[in-house]
């Protein structure tokens, strides 16, 4: 029985990913390593450290961990820049009615996202006191497609992993979910999202979260 909701933040509850692809492209570029939409892909639900490994990696570069922190901080402040007017508007479609739905269903929540922003993003967007905990990147130590993150979240939530559903946009995400023994709801371009267990474009599709679980997940 599904009793808990866990929602990853970037590309499922805001528009912040697009900022993210600016932000990396920018480094890559300055590093001159090709980067383009396959390799943005990639690095989706992955920390800001591995995502910079990962691009040095396809770059063939080696730097050394003070290199790696100069990097690091010149893409979380671009970054920052990006997201500093971002507000309620940037909310991607059917979130807020989808939260609120789950909270009325009695649906506990939790944001599972590995972001260092995502207090601050969830601040600008009004949604800082709407989830019952939130996991981010401050806390889990291991990227998606480690479980961490999620079995967090439920530990958290104090559920079992098999009562927890989540909403991810990312390839390591989904995969991370089903590491978790959970539930997964991926949102987005179905080409990319393999080992969901349903695919929708857009949360707009979800009007009542209790008839979609009963239509299309298979509890246990
Ligand atoms: C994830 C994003 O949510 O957070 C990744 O999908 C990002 O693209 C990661 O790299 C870490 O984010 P931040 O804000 O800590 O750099
Ligand atoms: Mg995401």
């Amino acid at each position: 029985m599904i009793r808990g909701l866990i929602f990853d933040l970037d590309g499922v509850i805001v528009d912040t990913a697009k900022y993210h692809f600016i932000a990396w492209k920018k480094i890559a570029e300055s590093l001159k390593i090709p980067f383009g939409e396959t390799e943005n892909e990639k690095l989706k639900g992955v920390s800001r450290i591995d995502s910079l490994n990962k691009i040095l990696n396809w770059g063939g570069i080696e730097l050394s961990k003070k290199e790696k922190e100069y990097w690091l901080d010149i893409k979380n402040s671009f970054y920052l820049k990006c997201i500093s007017k971002i507000s309620p508007s940037e909310l991607l479609p059917g979130i807020s009615k989808l939260i609120e739905d789950s909270k009325q269903s009695g649906f506990k929540i939790a944001l599972g996202s590995a972001s260092k922003n995502a207090i601050l993003i969830l601040e600008k967007v009004n949604l800082i006191n709407s989830f019952d905990e939130i996991v981010d990147g401050t806390i889990v130590s291991l990227s998606k497609p480690s479980p961490e993150v999620f079995l967090r979240g439920a530990k958290l939530l104090k559920l079992l992993p098999e009562q927890c559903l989540v909403f991810e946009d990312a390839q390591s995400g989904v995969f991370a979910a089903k590491n978790a023994g959970m539930k997964c709801i991926a949102v987005g371009n179905t080409v990319n999202l393999e080992g969901a267990d349903v695919v929708v474009e857009s949360l707009k599709e979800i009007s009542d979260i209790k008839s979609f679980i009963s239509e299309y997940i298979i509890e246990e």
